[in-house]
């Protein structure tokens, strides 16, 4: 459930605009007696008077109550004349009997509700809080948009891009659970926020599990939390993911990479929209919308029988696939500046150009790690920089002389552990190092580098974490 929270606009006036004194009094002491401040106006041309007079002082009305027909300017004009303001309350409008077909006419060009005449005092506050309470939440909504702005904005104007931000846009309403795919680095968590944040939950928890990275023996406790003494280690009682996330958005990310036993589970506290902890009886209520994400492909794993089926259909609800950055390379210029003007703001500097022909050198290069290798690379590179443009020679310094199409993964910031003075730090510069490499060998893919090297991938991840070479 969404939590309800009062805010000043709740408090805000309300204005009541009425020729008819009696009902223009009736309000008014209905209102006043349930807490609102109220103003009042006798036609439209009154009542913008006493909106622009307030806002001069710098205060809005919350809402606005009005009747439709009064002499002067009536209701439906006043409507218009709200409508060119920058930015107006919501209108209720009042309707007098048999006049509905004008009340209609006057929501469709604007008023969120009609009341009729004769007014009833619970419908006029019952009408009264909704409108104010959609306002609320549209506002809300506006400011998390803005705020998404740059930490989580989808960049990218291709025509593939241009599809994908509109079946987000669709999607994001909707309570289905997502399915994204695409290969590493696509920004398959870009999207994920996106649509939380584009959606009614935006203002509640966005819980992110990475399943790769939990042990096997550790995931049902992560996701479903433990009472105390529940297992040797369960000092005490744990909150899982599933719970954290009640309200908002739980996000699995690397899906294919979860125990068939845990499938299982997930797909009963799915369904059953309730978990139980580690060690407990009892069940724990949750309401949480899914979204997961994998660059495997999870149809060929129910094949083999490594993810189960049933999970498959119930994750899979709503398909999204975010392009390779390889099929729509025209977004690279763009996406370019925004990473240079990214970095450059946490430098505290001005961003850096690219000269057009570190554009194309970019554009040419096949990105086996898609948007992520170009953001490292990118702001590794401008470390290097010394000019007000990065040039293709500050390229070659991080991807080495004769820069290869797709280059490196990771940016080192040092490739050299001999310049430390001490043993420890010797030791973990070459491990990071030795990290780094694996990755870039196998195009960012974690769970295909802990194969490769014979770890467990919730190893591999701490090691990457530790040593800040994912994100
Ligand atoms: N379209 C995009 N616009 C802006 N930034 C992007 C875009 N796509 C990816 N990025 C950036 O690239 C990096 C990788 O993105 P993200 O973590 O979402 O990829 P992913 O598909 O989840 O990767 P992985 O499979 O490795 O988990 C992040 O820093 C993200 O901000
Ligand atoms: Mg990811």
């Amino acid at each position: 459930m969404v939590k309800e929270e009062s805010t000043p606009l709740d408090r805000a006036p309300i204005l009541v605009v009425d020729d008819d004194s009696d009902i223009r009094m009736a309000l008014e002491m209905l209102l006043s007696y349930e807490g609102y401040e109220v103003w009042t106006a006798r036609d439209g041309a009154e009542a913008l008077a006493r909106l622009d007079a307030e806002e001069a002082k710098g205060r809005q009305a919350a809402c606005l109550l009005s009747d439709l027909k009064m002499p002067g300017m009536d209701g439906i004009e006043l409507l218009e004349a709200l409508g060119k303001r920058h930015s107006s309350p919501p209108v209720i409008m009042i309707s007098g009997h048999g006049d509905v077909q004008t009340a209609v006419e006057a929501v469709r060009r604007g008023a969120v509700n009609f009341l009729e005449k004769p007014l009833d005092d619970n419908h006029v506050l019952v009408t009264l809080r909704a409108a104010m309470r959609e306002r609320r939440l549209a506002l809300q909504n506006t400011a998390l948009k803005k705020q998404l702005g740059s930490r989580w904005e989808l960049i990218g104007e291709s025509e593939a891009m241009q599809r994908l931000k509109k079946q987000v846009e669709q999607v994001a309403g909707a309570e289905a659970s997502v399915l994204i795919t695409g290969e590493n680095g696509t920004g398959k968590e870009v999207v994920a926020r996106n649509l939380h944040l584009q959606g009614p939950r935006a203002s509640m928890p966005f819980v992110t599990v990475n399943c790769a990275a939990i042990p096997d023996e550790l995931i049902e406790s992560e996701l479903f939390g433990h009472e105390r003494g529940s297992f040797t280690g369960a000092s005490e009682r744990r909150i899982g993911h599933f719970e954290a996330a009640d309200g908002g958005t739980l996000f699995l990310d690397e899906i294919g990479d979860m125990p068939l036993e845990a499938q299982a589970k997930v797909l009963r506290a799915l369904e059953n929209h309730e978990v139980t902890r580690v060690g407990a009886s009892e069940t724990v209520p949750v309401d949480i919308r899914v979204l997961a994400a994998t660059n495997a492909d999870l149809a060929s794993a129910v094949e083999a029988k490594t993810f189960r089926v049933d999970l498959f259909y119930r994750l899979n609800v709503v398909p999204l696939v975010v392009p390779p950055l390889r099929d729509h390379r025209e977004d690279i210029p763009l996406l370019s500046r925004h990473f240079l003007e990214a970095s450059a703001a946490r430098q505290g500097r001005a961003p850096l150009g690219l000269s057009s022909e570190a554009e194309s050198h970019l554009m040419a290069s096949d990105w086996p790690g898609n948007v992520r290798q170009l953001r490292n690379l990118l702001e590794g590179a401008s470390v290097f920089a010394d000019g007000a443009e990065l040039g293709l020679a500050d390229l070659e310094q991080i991807q080495g002389p004769n820069p290869q199409p797709g280059g490196t993964l990771v940016a080192a910031t040092s490739d050299d552990p001999f310049k430390v003075d001490s043993f420890e730090d010797f030791k973990a510069q070459s491990e990071a190092l030795f990290f780094k490499r694996k990755l870039e060998e196998n195009n960012g893919n974690v769970k295909r580098t802990a194969e490769k090297l014979g770890m467990q991938r919730s190893h591999l991840y701490k090691k990457l974490d530790r040593y800040r070479i994912r994100d």
